[in-house]
C-alpha cells in the first residue's frame, strides 16, 4: 500500500505542472541583433508588420520600466547598426556591440551586463530565430535563465526555419510567446500598474486588434445607439 502511495506520489510529481509566469519585477528585455542589414534577411514575416514587431519589443520594456540590454553583431559589416530609435530610447543601456561572436552569451560584457541587472527572466527577440537568438537563448537556459521568446519579434528567412528553431528552444524550455501574451502576462491586471491607462496608448500603435475595439467601445458609450435589427443580437 505504501509503495503503491509512494508511486503515485512520484508520478504526480514527475506530472506536475509548474506555470511559470512572467514577473515585471524580474524581467530583462533584450534587444539582439535586431540590425538594419539582418532586417533584409527577416523574411517570415511582412516587413512593415515586422518593423511594427521589433518597435513594439522595445518599447514594451519602456512601458514596463524593465531593465534592457542592447547588443549587436559585427555592425561593422553586412549586419549594420541597429534603428538608432533603439539607442535613443534606451540612452543609459548597456550596449555591447560584439566584434565577432555569433552566440551573444560567449562575450563576456554581454554576459556581466546580464548579470548586473539581477534579473532571472529574460525576454527576447532577434534576428535571426535560428542563429544568434536560438543559441543565445539555449546557453541563458543553460546558466539557469528563465527564457522568453517574443516570437513575433524574432525573424529568419522562412516559417520553416522559424517553425523548427521554435521548437528546438521549445524543447530546451524556453517559452515561445506572441507579444500580446508577453504584454499581458507582465502586466496581469489591468487595474495594476502600468495597467490600462499605460497599456491603452501602447495597444493602439501596435495592436490595433484591441485598440479599434477599445475605439469601438468608447465609441458605443459617448454617443452610440443600437440600430435596428442589433438588438436582435445575443
Ligand atoms: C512587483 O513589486 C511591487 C513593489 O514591490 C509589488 O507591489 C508587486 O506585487 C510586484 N509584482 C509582482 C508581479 O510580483
Ligand atoms: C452624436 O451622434 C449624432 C447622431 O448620430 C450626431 O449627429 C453627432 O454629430 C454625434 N456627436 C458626436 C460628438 O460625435
Amino acid at each position: 500500500m505504501k509503495f503503491f502511495f509512494n508511486l503515485l506520489l512520484f508520478v504526480s510529481s514527475v506530472c506536475a505542472f509548474k506555470y511559470e509566469r512572467l514577473n515585471k519585477n524580474d524581467t530583462v528585455f533584450v534587444i539582439l541583433d535586431l540590425q538594419v542589414g539582418l532586417f533584409s534577411i527577416a523574411r517570415d514575416f511582412d516587413p512593415i508588420v515586422y518593423r511594427n514587431a521589433i518597435y513594439a519589443h522595445a518599447e514594451m520594456a519602456k512601458v514596463f520600466g524593465t531593465p534592457v540590454v542592447i547588443t549587436s553583431s559585427t555592425q561593422m559589416g553586412p549586419n549594420g547598426p541597429l534603428p538608432q530609435d533603439f539607442l535613443d530610447m534606451f540612452p543609459s543601456a548597456p550596449f555591447i556591440q560584439r566584434p565577432g561572436q555569433v552566440n551573444a552569451w560567449d562575450n563576456e560584457d554581454f554576459r556581466k551586463a546580464i548579470e548586473a541587472t539581477g534579473k532571472k527572466q529574460i525576454v527576447m527577440a532577434g534576428i535571426t530565430t535560428d542563429v544568434c537568438t536560438s543559441f543565445c537563448a539555449l546557453s541563458m537556459r543553460e546558466a539557469g535563465y528563465s527564457v522568453f521568446l517574443n516570437a513575433e519579434a524574432s525573424g529568419t528567412t522562412t516559417s520553416f526555419i522559424r517553425d523548427i528553431s521554435n521548437a528546438r528552444m521549445q524543447a530546451a524550455g524556453v517559452q515561445i510567446l506572441s507579444t500580446f501574451a508577453v504584454l499581458s502576462e507582465l502586466m496581469r491586471d489591468w487595474r495594476d500598474y502600468p495597467g490600462a491607462k499605460e497599456i491603452f496608448p501602447y495597444l493602439d500603435k501596435y495592436y490595433p486588434a484591441y485598440s479599434m475595439v477599445a475605439r469601438a467601445h468608447t465609441g458605443a458609450i459617448k454617443n452610440g445607439t443600437i440600430l435596428a435589427g442589433e438588438d436582435l443580437l445575443h
